[in-house]
């Protein structure tokens, strides 16, 4: 099997290009090798890599930055999104595109299932959406991965930053009003490939198992990592940002069983995290 990746220099990317073991031929591209706003590129990219699989992990994913410029996020996720399903329609390839829990208002209290309706309250997670709709039309049997608040050792991520904080601050004040499913980028990896392997097709929701808020995150972060600083639970209304965010994410696990696949805990995935950091 001949794989592209899409987005090969961001937290994803780098953990499928670490992951992905056997006999496969695995290709990842950054920006650099292809712009997904210019169709040209995306072309170019995937008639010289010839995949039998195309992974999208591409996205600008500044989820603030994109209140403020939208025209990138919608030039990147969706524009560029349906650049590569019409070369991936063009050459047969199948698609892996990944999307997120921000897709949803964040209203429900019980987890969000693939067929529950998509209300998204940020430019970014308009972007996300309306690019999952054009997928459907271009390539109705894509499979759309959606995921949250991914981690891992590649690149900028909530644990990462908590442990910069708590190293020179005695106190962190952390949002717990918002509810979500906290994601290793190494076990969504996995998963990823598991899916390709097993040709699968519409929605899966793709998360560790559990869930929880930014604060109950960030005290397990400090509390694995054995430091002493305090965290405080505070309100998002205290902790104003430009984006609004859902209050509560988490995704069903449902989907991704359907294909044989658990991921694990997201305790145990933090503790594995944490080891990879430290070696
Ligand atoms: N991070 C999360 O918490 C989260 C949650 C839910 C869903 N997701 C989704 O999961 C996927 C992977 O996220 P991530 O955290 O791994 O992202 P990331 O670390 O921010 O990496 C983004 C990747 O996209 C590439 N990219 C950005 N703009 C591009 C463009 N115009 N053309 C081509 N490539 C471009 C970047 O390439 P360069 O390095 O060259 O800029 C980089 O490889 C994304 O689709 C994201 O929306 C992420």
């Amino acid at each position: 099997m001949r794989v592209t990746i899409f987005g090969a220099s961001g937290l994803l990317g780098k953990a499928l290009l670490r992951e992905w073991k056997g006999p496969d031929e695995v290709s990842g591209l950054s920006s650099h090798d292809a712009d997904l706003r210019d169709p040209a590129q995306v072309n170019a990219a995937v008639e010289r890599t010839k995949p039998n699989w195309i992974v999208l992990a591409a996205a600008y994913t500044d989820v603030d930055g994109c209140e403020s410029n939208p025209e990138r996020a919608f030039s990147v996720n969706r524009d560029g999104a349906v650049h590569v399903a019409q070369a991936a329609a063009r050459t047969g390839a199948r698609l892996i595109f990944l999307s997120s829990d921000y897709v949803f208002d964040g209203v429900k209290t019980s987890p969000y299932e693939t067929g529950d309706a998509r209300n998204p309250q940020s430019v970014y997670g308009r972007s996300k959406a309306e690019a999952e709709l054009r997928l459907i039309e271009i390539i109705p049997q894509c499979c759309i991965v959606r995921t949250s608040w991914l981690f891992g050792t590649g690149g900028k991520c909530f644990p990462d930053t908590i442990l910069r904080l708590a190293a020179t601050r005695p106190v962190l004040d952390v949002v717990n009003d918002q509810r979500g499913c906290p994601t290793y980028a190494t076990d969504l990896a996995r998963a990823i490939m598991e899916l390709c392997r097993k040709n699968a097709s519409g929605i899966v929701h793709a998360t560790n198992s559990g869930d929880c808020t930014w604060f109950e995150f960030a005290r397990a972060i400090v509390a694995q990592a054995g430091l002493p600083t305090e965290v405080r639970p505070v309100s998002t209304q205290q902790m104003a940002r430009p984006a609004s965010r859902p209050a509560y994410s988490v995704l069903s696990a449902t989907s991704l069983r359907g294909y044989g696949i658990s991921l694990p805990t997201w305790q145990d995935a933090l503790r594995r995290y944490l080891q990879e950091r430290a070696a």
